[in-house]
Parts: C-alpha cells; structure tokens; sequence
C-alpha cells in the first residue's frame, strides 16, 4: 500500500455550524493525518479556478457562491491509500445517497452544501494541494 497525500475542504455549512473540529476528528479517526491546514475564506476567482473543470455544469454558479458564502478549512491529509480512503469516509456527493457512518451522511445538509471536498484521484490531488498549499507549509 502507498503512503498518499490528498487534499480536503471542509466547507462554508461546516465551519458556520462550527463543526470543524468534528469533522477533522472523523477524518483522523480513518487513519487519515492531517499535515497542512489552513482557514480562508476563498474568493470568487480562487472557487472559480479550483472548479474549473465544472464550469459547464449547471450547479456551476451556485456551487462557487456557496464555496464563498462563508470560510472554509483546506488540508492536506496523509496515509495508506489516502484518496480511496478520504473518499469512502466523505461517503457519496447527496448526503441521501451515503453511507451510515460517513461524513455526509451524519454532517452534510444538501448535495450543495455537503461539508466536505476531497480529491477523486491522486493527480487531481496534486493539483488541488498546489493550488492552496506551498511546499512549506506541508509538515509530515
Ligand atoms: S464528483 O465527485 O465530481 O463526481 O461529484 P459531482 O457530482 O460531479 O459534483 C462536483 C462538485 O459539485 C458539487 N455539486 C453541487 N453543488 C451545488 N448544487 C448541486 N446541485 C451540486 N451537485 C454537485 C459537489 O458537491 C461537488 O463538489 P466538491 O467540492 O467537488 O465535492
């Protein structure tokens, strides 16, 4: 198995019901590390650039000014396998369609506001730490 980084927003519905700390403890509690965070509040261009890639779709709009309502946490967390692992703690996009146990479905209030962001592959995460993160600020 590969020691892997990848990266995490915790977003706007979470920090204004001040869950961060509960959030981030469900992610230690997988066996994820938290080795960089940071609290920003992203502007519209930063949210625009990081979803880029959903630009055509039709939440495109919504989902930047949701992104911006407010501040968000970003990581880097590290481990065994640490994409896939994110991804099954995060559970599915609709807190309605995840699982028992998982972030959305205990945390998450709608498919907009769904409280976490995790990367969906280990190139994008590289991406996505970039985009936030320089070297320095990662301490593993
Ligand atoms: S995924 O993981 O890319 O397959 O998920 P996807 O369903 O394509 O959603 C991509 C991001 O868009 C958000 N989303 C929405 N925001 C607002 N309104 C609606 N209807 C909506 N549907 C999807 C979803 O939470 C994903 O955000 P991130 O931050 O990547 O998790």
């Amino acid at each position: 198995m590969a020691l892997e980084r990848t990266f995490s927003i915790i977003k706007p519905d979470a920090t204004r019901r001040n869950l961060t700390g509960k959030v981030t403890a469900m992610l230690e509690d997988a066996g994820l590390r938290i080795v960089a965070s940071k609290r920003i509040h992203m502007t519209k261009e930063q949210a625009e650039g990081f979803y880029g890639v959903h630009r055509e779709r039709p939440f495109f709009n919504d989902l930047v000014g949701f992104m911006i309502s407010g501040p968000v946490v970003v990581q880097v967390l590290e481990g065994e396998n640490a994409v896939a692992k994110n991804r099954e703690v995060m559970g599915a996009t609709n807190p309605a369609n995840a699982d028992e146990g998982t972030i959305r479905k205990t945390l998450a209030e709608s498919i907009e506001a769904n409280t976490v962001h995790g990367s969906d592959s280990l190139e994008n995460a590289k991406i996505e730490i970039d985009y936030f993160f320089s070297p320095a600020e990662i301490v593993g």
